[in-house]
């Protein structure tokens, strides 16, 4: 599909990722719309020229509001995002609730192509580098399970009711306007008190680090290029960094020298998954490689945030 002159919905596009891939299509040529019920996003982030609307896609009077039949294209990336959220049900309810809200009324409305955020925490404990092939896919958290959820709905809505769709499997994300993440965790503890950091588990855990410049990069080439009914794609990068090793780049770049409390165990959370790395070999056979190492996003990230975290 290409994006120049299309009208595009962007649902979450008030958060990190949605309010970047608002600014890139608006770059492009496209007409954005973004909506977002602002729960964890910002007004302030959507760009000036999309046309926004606050609304709550849990509510299906307010989707059929704003999926209409003049538009091309749905990216849905609204959800709850935080991966230890206390109410699990709540999690796993509204996330497969909003995906399943959108296709349903996309049917209504006769708009054919979705593009979804899904996660690499739908694979589990996989081997790594995780292919997108990998089998039997067995997440540990219920926010992996309701990823998983969303896909199975978009599967079926892409093989027997005509909607292409493409779904990113995202490593983790890193960039400006993040909150609630271990990079920017670090940057605020280490403000309050740069002589100790707090580190969940034992600060070995070892995951792959992406940066949202690259990552919007990513989704555009991949919809622009990959055109079959269902396309799956992980985006993230080749290497991996510790907590550790984040929590050293952060005091490198803040010139602190604190010292490390691991709180012990070989994960954050019940439900982290400690080691991911996924195959990104589907993405570069397409034409799209990272040109940031993990180490590198994560520094580049930590640079935004410092920006806006410490005064
Ligand atoms: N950031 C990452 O590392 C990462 C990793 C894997 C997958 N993802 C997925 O990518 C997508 C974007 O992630 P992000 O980091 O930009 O998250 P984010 O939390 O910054 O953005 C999500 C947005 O969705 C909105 N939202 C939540 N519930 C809503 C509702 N009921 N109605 C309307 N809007 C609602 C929030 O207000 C927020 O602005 C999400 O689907 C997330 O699950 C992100």
């Amino acid at each position: 599909m290409q994006l120049q002159d299309s009208t595009v919905l962007v649902t979450g596009g008030a958060g990190l990722v949605g309010s970047h891939l608002a600014e890139r299509f608006l770059e492009d040529g496209a007409t954005v719309r973004v909506v977002d019920d602002l729960s964890k996003g910002s007004r302030e982030r959507v760009p000036s020229e999309a046309t926004f609307t606050q609304a709550d896609l849990t509510e299906r009077d307010d989707v059929a509001d704003v999926v209409t039949a003049d538009l091309d294209a749905v990216f849905h990336l609204a959800a709850y995002t935080d991966t230890n959220y206390d109410d699990d049900r709540k999690l796993f309810e509204e996330n497969t609730e909003m995906t399943y809200n959108l296709l349903e009324q996309m049917q209504a409305a006769d708009i054919d192509k979705f593009a979804f955020t899904s996660s690499s925490t739908v694979y589990g404990e996989a081997p790594r580098p995780t292919p997108e092939d990998y089998a039997p896919l067995e997440p540990i958290s219920i926010y992996g399970s309701s990823k998983l959820a969303d896909e199975a709905l978009i599967s079926t809505y892409a093989h027997s009711y005509d909607i292409q769709s493409w779904v990113f499997r995202f490593a983790n994300i890193v960039g400006p306007y993040q909150r609630g993440n271990v990079v920017p965790d670090f940057i605020e503890k280490l403000d309050d008190d740069p002589n100790e950091l707090t580190i969940l588990g034992d600060g070995r855990q070892e995951k792959s680090y992406l940066h949202v410049s690259e990552c919007v990069d990513a989704m555009q080439y991949v919809v622009e290029n990959a055109d079959d009914d269902l396309n799956i794609y992980n985006l993230g990068t080749k290497t991996t960094t510790s907590v550790t090793e984040i929590a050293d780049i952060i005091s490198d770049e803040l010139g602190a020298d604190p010292e490390y409390a691991y709180t012990g165990g070989d994960r954050g959370w019940t439900g982290d998954v400690p080691k991911m790395r996924l195959s990104i070999q589907k993405l570069a056979a397409l034409g799209w490689e990272p040109a940031m190492s993990s180490h590198e996003a994560v520094r580049h990230g930590a640079q935004d945030l410092i920006a806006e975290i410490v005064e």
